[in-house]
């Protein structure tokens, strides 16, 4: 993730600024930069790694000016130096940007063409391209925004500033957060409310699709369409939090909406889309020199590697065994000398997981780790660590880096099937540009949120729920019953579908609803069966599938979620925001504790 800043001020606005960067440090950083204008010129300083580095430097070559913006930067294209540094300039206009243009290469095609030369590797770069251009062919800066806004497809979060207007913030949002802060005789704009609270606890939020004209005597929301619109003015909670729930009643609402973000920033670590290829990641092991990989995991973060057995097996030809932690420390499994061992942690503080890495090390095996937190014990312990960039997950109930794992452990199986031969440059090249469209499909999941609010009011009446899949799809209806049950306490279960008719369609009448996850996949047809099964003995199914399956799918369901058709590689990815909002909903239903469920703890320290 990154996080922006922007101020237009009564004093001058560069230390401000570096202020409220460094409370944005949470979404951690490979760069900084600031831009201000003073007198109608343009400047700014950046610099490489650490925060205080930027500091250093407006030490030694301070900025004037009462208007600027900021950015702490996590590299999604583009390598991490100075020149891929926000703020970005063109003429007459600077920028900084949260998230990833997905039709940039397009748009630097098109700008090339038209003559600009470009200074980085960025997608921000080409948004200050096109609107400078707007500017030349006559626009006025927030007319010039508006249209170069409208050209932009994926996720960003912006601000804007031009050296004719020293009282014009513009700022976009279309997935990553924005909140605006009001002052007094001056304006703020952060990634969140932690980011301006040393000014003010005045907020507005701003929504998908928002873009705004802020002044010093306050702010102007438009909708994409150029509408003006209104938004609430609330008042930040608490900052004791480094993080807060913005417009979202939990934290959990919160994460989950975030994930198109985070999970297009944690595949941008270990993809270059501009050449549809993997990164060459450090690995404490050559995929092509193991016969054998070793996983182990806890609740939600075991059935992500789940899911990722079937990716390394299918793409990397490379057999996989997996174990929950508090089984596998305690196994005492043999272990092949050349195999590797790789374990999946939020917290990287899990106590089955730690002892399980114990094991690995004590018998010689390369071990890597897949975590949220970088500085935990289980990073620590690692020879290698995979992070995940979901950013501070509070509510107890993993999603963002349950997807943000998947997303990880998609590159990983990818990487191994390219380094044992398994896939051809082709592949490579097709899988990247699968995974690159994850956000946008999670995007459009999160908008079925009103149908998928309707239908968990109805499951909040159940006392039990069983959850069926086929292939990736069985782990996530285990995903999904955890979901269920840890925040609602109603009693889940997931089952692979073709293990129904071995038992559980005893449990099948009219009180059981049925989820069936079921993309149409290799195993579609065969789910279709276990699904007639179901219906012929009453039983209620709720059926989360894609217009292709909604279509072929012959029974008639209780409810049926449709997602678009998406890549089978992203499947899992997709289809967990709506098991988790189906969870959350009922939960609220239910009036349970939604961020901390009883009995449970955000890291099970402890065996
Ligand atoms: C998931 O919703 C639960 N909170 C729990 O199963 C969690 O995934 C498990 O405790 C593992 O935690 P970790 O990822 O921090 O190791």
């Amino acid at each position: 993730m990154c996080g922006i800043v922007g101020i237009v001020g009564r004093g001058p606005v560069a230390p401000l600024i570096v202020d409220a960067l460094k409370r944005l440090e949470y979404r951690g950083y490979d760069s900084a930069g600031v831009a201000t204008i003073d007198d109608g010129q343009m400047e700014r300083r950046r610099a490489e790694g650490k925060l205080v580095n930027l500091e250093k430097k407006l030490q030694a070559e301070p900025l004037a000016g009462r208007i600027g913006i900021g950015h702490t930067r996590w590299a999604t294209h583009g390598v991490p130096n100075e020149t891929n540094a926000h703020p970005h300039f063109s003429t007459d206009v600077a920028i900084v940007h949260n998230g990833i243009i997905e039709n940039f290469a397009e748009l630097r095609a098109e700008l090339i063409a038209d003559g600009y030369v470009f200074a980085s590797q960025t997608d921000t770069e080409v948004v200050a391209h096109l609107i400078s251009r707007e500017l030349k062919r006559g626009s006025e800066p927030v007319e010039a925004a508006h249209k170069a806004i409208r050209r932009l497809e994926g996720a960003f979060a912006l601000a804007i500033i031009f050296p004719s207007h020293d009282d014009l913030i513009v700022a976009a949002r279309n997935g990553p957060p924005l909140a605006v802060g009001h002052g007094d005789g001056e304006m703020f704009l952060g990634s969140d409310a932690v980011a301006l609270s040393p000014f003010t606890d005045a907020i507005t939020y701003l929504e998908d699709g928002d873009w705004a004209a802020i002044q010093r005597n306050g702010v102007t929301i438009y909708d994409i369409d150029g509408r003006e619109i209104e938004r609430p003015q609330t008042k930040a909670r608490s900052t004791s939090f480094m993080v807060d729930k913005g417009n979202h009643r939990h934290f959990m609402e919160k994460e989950i909406h975030e994930q198109p973000e985070v999970i297009g920033h944690t595949l941008a670590h270990y993809l270059d889309f501009v050449e549809g290829r993997t990164r060459d990641i450090p690995l404490p092991f050559d995929f092509s020199q193991i016969d054998r990989l070793s996983i182990s995991a806890c609740g939600t973060a075991f059935l992500a590697g789940s899911v990722a057995r079937y990716w390394f097996e299918r793409y990397a030809r490379l057999p996989v065994d997996i174990d929950v932690g508090s089984e596998f420390r305690y196994r005492e499994m043999p272990i092949s000398p050349n195999s590797a061992a790789l374990f999946i942690s939020q917290s990287g503080e899990t106590a089955d997981t730690l002892a399980s890495l114990r094991y690995c090390r004590s018998q010689g095996v390369p071990i890597a780790a897949v975590v949220n937190v970088p500085e935990s014990t289980i990073a620590r312990e690692s020879d290698a660590i995979f992070p995940t960039l979901a950013g501070p997950e509070i509510g107890v109930a993993s999603t963002k880096a349950f997807t943000c794992q998947l997303a990880v452990l998609a590159a990983l199986a990818v990487r191994a099937g390219v380094q044992r031969g398994h896939v051809s440059p082709e592949q490579e090249r097709e899988l990247v540009r699968f995974l690159s469209e994850a956000p946008r499909f999670a995007t459009a999941a999160l908008k079925l949120d009103d149908q998928i609010e309707k239908l968990a009011r109805e499951l909040s009446q159940v006392k039990h729920a069983l959850y069926l899949g086929r292939g990736t799809s069985f782990p996530l209806a285990m995903e999904g019953a955890l979901k269920l049950k840890e925040i609602s306490y109603i009693h889940a279960e997931g089952y692979a579908a073709g293990e129904l008719k071995h038992g559980p369609i005893a449990l099948i009448d009219e009180n059981m609803p049925v989820i069936v996850i079921a993309p149409h996949d290799r195993n579609f047809d065969k789910t279709v069966s276990n699904m007639q099964e179901v219906a012929a003995r009453g039983g209620r199914i709720i059926l989360i599938t894609d217009t292709e399956g909604a279509r072929r799918a012959t029974i008639n369901a209780m409810e049926t979620i449709i997602l678009p058709d998406v890549p089978e590689i992203i499947a899992p990815i997709v289809y967990a925001l709506p098991i988790q909002m189906l969870a959350y909903f009922t939960a609220v239903f239910m009036g349970t504790d939604v961020d901390q469920p009883r009995n449970l703890a955000k890291s099970v320290t402890v065996e």
